[in-house]
């Protein structure tokens, strides 16, 4: 849903090795609660070509998946921004979003929670709220970098008009 509306390119984190090959829940609990990174296979897009790049991940043991983990350190975002988004049953998120945030070194330009009775009820409304956040963040962001930009010099055009307001052009 979030792709769609933003338009966006999708890349989903696919564990390294063999296709199919599908962890336990006690495995995936236990990697994610000692903060390993698991491998994955090389994202098809770099996402430090792009502007903003979202990244979600479910919440195991109130800590971020270690697949999420793995591709998160294997992929630098380099000058691309960041936002977080999380499933879960209930908690958890928050300590996940810092997690995301200690290994990409990025502060996220917004955060979704998901719980898994939202996502059953219909996330709309929820995604809506964070593209907003999303989108407002970067229109913020914007003004502020153009508020501060020193003025231009005038150019030949300005000053030809300064010159015709004088009657000397
Ligand atoms: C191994 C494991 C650990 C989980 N630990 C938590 C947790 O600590 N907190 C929580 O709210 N949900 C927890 N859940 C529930 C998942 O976060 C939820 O089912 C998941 O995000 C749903 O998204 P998915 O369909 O993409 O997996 C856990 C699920 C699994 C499989």
């Amino acid at each position: 849903m979030l792709a769609a509306r933003l338009k966006a390119d999708v890349d989903e984190i696919v564990l390294a090795g063999p296709a199919g090959r599908s962890p336990s829940e006690a495995r995936c609990a236990f990697e994610a609660a000692m903060g390993r990174a698991v491998s994955v296979k090389a994202a098809r897009c770099d996402p430090a070509q792009y502007e903003l790049v979202l990244i979600g991940s479910p919440v195991w043991c109130w800590s971020l998946a270690a697949p999420v983990r793995g591709w998160l350190k294997a992929h630098p975002l380099g000058s691309a921004q960041a936002a977080f988004f999380c499933t879960l049953g209930g908690s958890g998120a928050e300590r996940v979003f810092a997690q995301m945030q200690d290994v990409c070194g990025k502060r996220a330009r917004a955060t979704l929670a998901l719980t898994q009775a939202q996502v059953e009820a219909g996330p709309r409304a929820a995604i809506d709220a964070f593209i907003a956040r999303l989108v407002g963040q970067h229109a913020r962001a914007e003004a502020a970098a153009e508020a501060s930009a020193p003025l231009p010099e005038p150019g030949p055009l300005a000053q030809a008009h300064s010159r015709d307001a004088h009657g000397t052009g």
